[in-house]
């Protein structure tokens, strides 16, 4: 059975995920950095789990000693922390590209050589609409989102050769555990008038696009990114 790892598993859309390929059929590594919540998922998927820092090289590297095959990757774990760019602390700035950027770049130097072990591979980088559309006060949360998508495109060019596939996706307005705050009361119906389609999005929204991209339905799309928020971003120049 295939094997897929995702960070950031112990909740909300890295939990989604877990589910959804889970039905598909793989074999789920849950990693997170609170390792209860990245238990639970396990349990839930029947899966296996790891309390790890995606930022710490040499802990990530050790858990992929303990993972024996890999051919899917779902770089998910994700952090932000808004405030204008006059008021960024350098803590501020240093942790979110370190989850956000550094985090993705490790998880994929410790997997990627199982993906060449099994000579097939597809790794699915979390974007976010504010990668394409920015707002005052998102601090670096959208440079490091940027970022990611460029990685991504990197990321298909030099593994391509290897039928290693990377794709991102860039979910909109998701209700996810890390969000619902956003979403209380009236706030959903409010945000929603923002949304062409006319409503916010789900995890299982995403999940739905990580397990195209992790599967072969997918297998020549390398090096894309896929906006998945109810056209939001198709729109931003309008509004
Ligand atoms: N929810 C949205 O509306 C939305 C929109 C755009 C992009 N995204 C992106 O989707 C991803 C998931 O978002 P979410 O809403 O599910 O977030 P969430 O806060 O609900 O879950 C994030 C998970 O990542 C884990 N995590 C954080 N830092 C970690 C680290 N250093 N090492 C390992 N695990 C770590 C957390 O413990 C948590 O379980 C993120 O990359 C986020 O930027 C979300």
């Amino acid at each position: 059975m295939a094997t897929v790892v995702i960070t950031g598993a112990g909740q909300g859309l890295g939990r989604a995920d877990a589910v959804r390929l889970a039905a598909d059929g793989w074999s789920v590594v849950c990693l997170d950095l609170n390792g209860d919540l990245a238990a639970e998922t396990a349990e839930l998927v029947g899966g296996t789990s790891f309390a790890v820092d995606v930022t710490d090289r040499d802990a990530v590297l050790a858990v992929a000693d303990e993972v024996p095959e890999c051919t899917a990757l779902v770089n998910n774990a994700g952090i932000w922390k808004f405030h204008s760019i006059l008021d960024m602390t350098p803590e501020q700035a240093r942790s979110v590209f370190e989850v956000n950027v550094l985090g993705i770049i490790w998880c994929t130097q410790a997997f990627v050589p199982k993906m060449k072990a099994a000579g097939t591979g597809s790794i699915v980088n979390m974007s976010s609409g504010a990668a394409w559309t920015s707002s005052p006060g998102l601090g670096l949360y959208p440079a490091t989102k940027s970022g990611v998508e460029s990685l991504t495109k990197t990321m298909a060019l030099e593994l391509g050769p290897d039928n290693i596939r990377a794709n991102a996706i860039g979910p909109g307005l998701i209700v996810s555990d890390g969000t619902a705050a956003n979403y209380q009361g009236d706030a959903a119906a409010k945000r929603a008038k923002g949304v062409p389609m006319a409503r916010v999005g789900d995890p299982t929204d995403i999940a739905d696009v990580v397990a195209f991209l992790c599967g072969n339905d997918s297998r020549y799309v390398s090096g894309q990114v896929i906006y998945v928020d109810g056209a939001v971003t198709a729109g931003a120049l309008a509004r």
